[in-house]
């Protein structure tokens, strides 16, 4: 760790792991307590403290539960699913999302997207 021993250097320690593995696992933030001399529960708290900056688990994918029910296929589902893999989108398949007449459908969580596209979708995730 190229940082010095001090605790104003916390932050940019925090950032750059942060950064670069998009979390601060529970090993990192072992690593950085013990670098700069700190107590797990104070480095925890300011993690809490800055809570949009860091996070102790990855970001989950985007992911999103689009219906390939005949309906929604004979509206695109299928064009619709390959251009959201082509942004990075996962689609989790689903048979009939209940919503044949507004196909196609997708669910992002609780939220029933009909008629979906990718720019609706990639409001919602
Ligand atoms: S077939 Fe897609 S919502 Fe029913």
């Amino acid at each position: 760790m190229s940082y010095p021993r001090r605790q104003a250097f916390v932050i940019a320690a925090l950032e750059d792991i942060q950064a670069q593995f998009g979390c601060v696992s529970e090993s990192s933030q072992r690593i950085l307590a013990a670098h700069f001399n700190m107590e797990m529960g104070e480095l925890e708290s300011l993690m809490a403290h800055c809570a949009d900056a860091f996070s102790a688990a990855p970001a989950r994918p985007r992911a999103v539960t689009l219906c390939q029910g005949p309906v929604c296929m004979a509206h695109g589902a299928g064009q619709l699913c390959q251009e959201l893999n082509e942004q990075d989108v996962d689609c989790e398949l689903h048979i009939c999302l209940g919503a044949c007449d507004r196909a196609p459908a997708a669910r992002c969580g609780r939220t029933l997207i009909a008629p979906a596209d990718a720019a609706a979708i990639t409001r919602v995730i």
